[in-house]
């Protein structure tokens, strides 16, 4: 929309003066010019429609006189036109034929007076006066109101830009979140040798698996979020156990059974959601269906739902890559190895859940799959 108006309605459009007088009949425009003149209008003098036009294209007249009927172009249409394009020149109208039809078609036009002919000195000035009156309050109602759009307009960029700073930022926020856990979870992973991938992998296994059982979008992002985290209490493991080739001396388990207890140390106590799903997950992804898992050999539904998922990505994930003391099992083996484990490790519901995914299983198995060029964080947008 184009403004009119800058700032301030310009003081020269609101005291011009200079009035236009268009008339075919001779007489009667100088008298109405001298009337105006002697009463402080600058006056202009034009014989038809088509002079008045030129008139109004060289400067700008505050009001113009026009005459109903003229040769050529009448008084009506050249009023109708000259609104249109000259939207800050009032105009009146005057006509010899005293019509009330007529007066009223000019007003509903936009003209801001009619004057019948003859007429009397007094009723030209007053009209005039008005006519100036009325056309410097619609000029400056036009610009308070254009002032005001354009007000609201700024406004309105200015808190779009603000909404869309507020969402980058916290779009920011939210990946160097995610990002800080992928990267502290891989440095206690890198320290049995785990590979990057692994929690990627993980992770999305268990969003996969959490969609698949219907949680709520959020609750599957923040499963798929924190999950990553589920071994960060190997930071607590000795390195002669944690590293150690071969089995475990049952001393040597326990050891190693406590990552799941001191990562819940770790992350629990915190209010935010995203750390209590990963403390719980830390507490629970090596509890097993049948209850004797550890920590606490919880049972069944009694482990929280997101211990259950990651229970089954981790093993999955597990048994389907290369560990230093085993080969990757293809899927097949892996699906045996697991239906093994249905009711006793496993949830059996979220297992047959999980294995019925395949296509999905693959897919993620082969984006994060473990070779030098995958080791670096993938973008997490
Ligand atoms: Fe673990």
């Amino acid at each position: 929309m184009t403004t009119l108006f800058s700032q301030d309605a310009p003081q020269a459009l609101l005291e011009n003066r200079k009035i236009l007088v268009v008339d075919d009949e001779e007489p009667i425009r100088r008298l109405i010019g001298y009337l105006l003149q002697t009463h402080g209008y600058t006056v202009t003098l034009a014989a038809d429609a088509r002079e008045a036009r030129q008139l109004l294209d060289k400067e700008p007249y505050a009001l113009m006189l026009c005459d109903v009927n003229m040769p050529g172009e009448s008084g009506m249409d050249l009023v109708r036109t000259i609104l249109e394009e000259h939207p800050h020149t009032a105009s009146i109208m005057v006509t010899g034929l005293d019509s009330s039809v007529l007066a009223n078609a000019a007003l509903d036009m936009g003209a801001f007076g009619y004057i019948v002919k003859p007429f009397e000195m007094n009723e030209v000035l007053i009209d005039v006066a008005n006519a100036l009156r009325r056309r410097k309050l619609e000029i400056e109602n036009r610009f308070h109101r254009e002032h005001l759009e354009d007000l609201v307009r700024t406004r309105t960029m200015a808190l779009q830009q603000a909404l869309e700073w507020l969402e980058r930022s916290e779009k920011e926020l939210r990946l160097s979140r995610e990002e800080t856990i992928q990267r502290l979870a891989i440095a206690a992973e890198f320290r049995d040798h785990s590979t990057a991938q692994h929690i990627h992998r993980m992770s999305h296994y268990c969003e996969l698996l959490a969609k698949k059982h219907g949680l709520s979008p959020e609750h599957c992002d923040l499963i798929r979020t924190a999950s990553p985290m589920h071994d960060i209490g190997k930071i607590g493991t000795p390195d002669q156990v944690l590293l150690k080739p071969g089995k475990f001396t049952a001393e040597e388990f326990d050891v190693i059974s406590q990552h799941a207890e001191i990562g819940y140390k770790i992350l629990s106590g915190s209010d935010s959601d995203l750390l209590k799903v990963a403390a719980t997950i830390a507490w629970t992804h090596h509890e097993r269906y049948d209850g004797t898992g550890y920590p606490r050999k919880l049972k069944g539904e009694n482990i929280p739902i997101e211990g259950r998922i990651a229970a089954i990505a981790d093993n999955f994930d597990a048994l389907t890559t290369a560990r230093v003391y085993k080969p990757a099992f293809d899927f097949a083996h892996a699906r045996s190895l697991m239906l093994k484990e249905r009711g006793t490790q496993f949830d059996p519901e979220l297992l047959d859940l999980f294995l019925s995914c395949e296509e999905d299983l693959r897919r993620i198995h082969d984006h994060y799959a473990d070779n030098p060029a995958n080791q670096e964080l993938p973008n997490v947008a």
